[in-house]
């Protein structure tokens, strides 16, 4: 079985930590965003990946060379010219995707995070006998999402509205698909939109079918979005007893630690914390609601919560990092500074508080 992930992108809304990778190599929970879905396609019986890409492939593809043997799995780049949006990366990479064996392929969104429920999607999709399998997840804020309507029965999906702009619903697509080869046919190679253009046409024709996503979800594509997604994503190790979790007295809620990390004395970390390789936790510091990336320091007494730490990057003696401040790679936080929501770019030093939320250039 093949699959595809949409991989494009310039990644944005997630800088500046897309300023030194692409946005699926950023990682999430100690392990690249994009690995998190390899894996997932790997356990199904998914033997070939192709990326679809039209932005740094070399970065992606010397990236996972190492995992292609560790994994046992082909890694592809299908590459674009110019951006062909969501549904012409599909056309271009055709050759790929198709074989003899007439058999379903899977397409993901490279930003989502979830249990993904793949092979209940393959037996849904057997079931149904429709063209297209679409998973859905119910959210409070429907309208940054493409909106789907079904009945409920039969997962028939009746209308697909891409970010509408009156409500229709609160299920929203969670980019995650099965389609047969044929939907291959409804798409020409030039820049389209599979929400908008396709899923349209074949709901109207009642062959497109969606399945409710058991479990958690989440597009971990906005910085607000990724630390609550760690939150869903930690719950969920913690409600499958997943040993990953670390434990003892300075732990709060769930907790990811790498093994190569090193705590001081009398810290107190937690809920919802990712603290990546070779970080150095000294003594008395406090992080809630946080992702420390590799390499960081966090020195004395410093306190650090609703923030991501960018790679390599140090924070100083009672610092107070807070808000949303996203710091870049290699980003140097003085002692004793204060920040709220800064987003700081690659390689600075900030020496004077950031009193209000802006972008340190
Ligand atoms: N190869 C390629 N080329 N990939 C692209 C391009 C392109 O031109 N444009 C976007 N992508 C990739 C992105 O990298 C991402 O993985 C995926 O396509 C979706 O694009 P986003 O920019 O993240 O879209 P969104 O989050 O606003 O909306 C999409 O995701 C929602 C769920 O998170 C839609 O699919 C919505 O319907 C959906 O609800
Ligand atoms: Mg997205």
């Amino acid at each position: 079985m093949k699959a595809l992930i949409l991989v494009g992108g310039f990644g944005t809304r997630l800088r500046p930590l897309t300023l030194s990778v692409p946005k699926p190599l950023v990682e999430f929970a100690n392990k690249p965003m994009i690995l998190h879905q390899i894996e997932a396609l790997k356990a199904i019986g998914v033997t070939e990946v192709v990326l679809a890409i039209n932005y740094q492939p070399e970065v992606m593809l010397n990236f996972l060379k190492e995992f292609e043997t560790k994994l046992g799995i082909k890694i592809t780049c299908s590459q674009e010219t110019e951006p062909l949006g969501t549904a012409g990366p599909l056309a271009l990479a055709r050759d790929n995707l198709v074989d003899d064996s007439g058999e379903p392929f899977f397409v993901l969104n490279s930003d989502v995070i979830s249990e993904y429920p793949l092979q209940e999607m393959i037996d849904f999709h057997k079931s149904h006998g429709g063209e297209a399998s679409i998973l859905v997840t119910k959210v409070d804020e429907p309208s940054k999402y493409g909106v789907v309507v079904m009945e409920e029965s039969t997962g028939q999906v009746e209308r697909f509205v891409e970010k509408p702009k009156v409500f229709v619903g609160n299920k929203i697509n969670a980019g995650i698909y099965l389609l047969n080869p044929s939907v291959l046919d409804r798409i020409e190679l030039r820049p389209t939109s599979i929400e908008k253009e396709v899923f349209p046409n074949i709901a109207a024709e009642k062959k497109l079918y969606a399945m409710v996503l058991p479990g958690f979800w989440m597009d971990i594509g906005q910085p607000r979005d990724y630390i609550t997604g760690l939150r869903l994503y930690l719950d969920s190790l913690k409600k499958k007893s997943s040993p990953k979790l670390a434990f003892g007295p300075h732990i709060i809620g769930n907790v990811l630690v790498d093994e190569s990390a090193k705590i001081g004395e009398g810290c107190l970390i937690g809920p919802d914390v990712a603290i990546g390789s070779g970080c150095i936790v000294e003594s008395g510091v406090r992080l809630s609601r946080c992702t420390i990336m590799r390499g960081v320091r966090v020195k004395k007494h410093a306190c650090i919560s609703s923030s991501i730490i960018g790679w390599h990057s140090t924070v100083g003696q009672w610092a107070r990092v807070e808000n949303m401040t996203i710091l870049g790679e290699d980003v140097h936080v003085c002692d004793e500074i204060y920040s709220n929501g800064g987003v700081v770019l690659p390689h600075k030093e900030i020496k004077s508080s950031i009193l209000n939320p802006e972008i340190v250039m």
